[in-house]
């Protein structure tokens, strides 16, 4: 597809240094929460992203297109006027959502997704659905209709490792899934493991990939240096060196079926630094820069735009965003925390040295 600003003219050097330029980037899957951490928190993808898809996993989750509708108004409400960002919702299936409700929010433009937890895999997934099985009516709904299911690919019994639920996921449930219903658009959200690289780069072009810049820019060993980092703690769970490098050679590769989805999640502080600290990483305030430092830390930055803002809308059948925005080539410290209209959170990257800085969208 022909684009104003080509790939080769991502990096620009001006009178200010170098700087990235880019066609606005999407989020392809974003935690906005509610309430007053939604009034916290939407801005800072919103000044980022031209669009994100939108989480359903609230308490208690949106199943429905009147509930998708109000979600969706809450979250442009929580928004400066002059900001142009286009929420993405999704259903949150459940072993009772009907193939009906689905249809009329596909068709109504409501839901563009729908998002499969595992039961009790993560963060408000307790209304999960337990058996994929028992869900195939409303898949095969979905595969005529060519709507995407976004699937969090972890197994949830206790007796598999927690650092193997992602494989094991491939074995037991993405690949008889996608023998059953072989022209489902799926993608598989926040992958960790070199086997999701090598599943989404043998399987049809009806497969794609979202991966976060915390798994690109550390692994488990990370999360316990020094002492156990809350902060650093998601799930999927950052997995071992290998893999972060098997998903910055995917990222970075220019694979059209691998683009960008921050999973960034809200938590306040006192739920992460806690006996049992709670898993999401709020990545939101400095994503770009994240994305842009692992590019250019992989010498591949020209790739970035397409990683970040083409990719994912040639994916979901969606026009590419026609503005653009800047990064500059200029340091910052990222803040210890954040104070998310009176819940502090402490982001990603808190108190680091970043190179990029993100300037603005023109
Ligand atoms: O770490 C995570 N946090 N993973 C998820 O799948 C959910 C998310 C959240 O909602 O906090
Ligand atoms: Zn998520």
């Amino acid at each position: 597809m022909s684009s104003d600003n080509t790939s080769s003219d991502t990096i620009v050097q001006t009178d200010d240094g170098v700087q990235i330029r880019l066609r606005t980037p999407d989020d392809w899957h974003v935690h906005l929460r509610d309430g007053a951490v939604l009034q916290g928190v939407a801005f800072h993808t919103a000044q980022q992203f031209a669009r994100a898809i939108i989480m359903p996993n609230l308490d208690p989750p949106i199943t429905k297109c009147a509930d998708a509708d109000t979600y969706r108004q809450r979250i442009l409400a929580a928004l400066p006027e002059e900001i142009s960002f286009t929420p993405l919702m999704t259903a949150y299936l459940t072993d009772a959502i009907a193939a009906a409700e689905l249809q009329a929010g596909y068709e109504s433009g409501i839901f563009t997704a729908a998002k499969l937890y595992p039961a009790n895999a993560t963060t408000n997934s307790a209304h999960g659905v337990t058996d994929i099985k028992a869900i195939y009516p409303v898949l095969e709904q979905m595969q005529k209709m060519g709507m995407p299911l976004l699937v969090h690919g972890e197994v949830t019994s206790a007796h598999i490792d927690i650092f193997d639920r992602e494989a094991v996921f491939i074995e037991d449930v993405m690949q008889p899934l996608l023998a059953d219903l072989p022209e489902l658009k799926v993608v598989f959200e926040h992958i960790t493991t070199r086997q999701a690289v090598e599943f989404v780069e043998s399987a049809g072009t009806n497969v794609a990939a979202t991966i976060t810049p915390h798994h690109l820019m550390i692994n488990r060993n990370d999360m316990f240096a020094g002492g156990i980092r809350p902060h650093l703690y998601c799930l999927p769970v950052v997995k071992r060196e290998t893999h972060q490098r098997a998903l910055r050679q995917a990222a970075t590769s220019g694979n059209p079926r691998f683009f960008l989805g921050t999973d960034s999640a809200p938590h306040a502080q006192s739920d992460k630094e806690n006996a049992c600290g709670c898993a999401g990483i709020y990545n939101s305030p400095v994503a770009l820069e994240c994305y842009a430092t692992v590019f250019e830390e992989e010498d591949a930055l020209p790739n970035l735009q397409a990683f970040a803002s083409e990719n994912g809308p040639k994916f979901y059948g969606l026009p590419l965003n026609n503005s653009t925005i800047t990064l500059a080539r200029r340091q910052q410290t990222v803040a210890s925390v954040i104070d998310a209209a009176g819940t502090p959170i402490v982001p990603f990257q808190a108190d680091q040295l970043l190179k990029w800085t993100f300037l603005g969208r023109q």
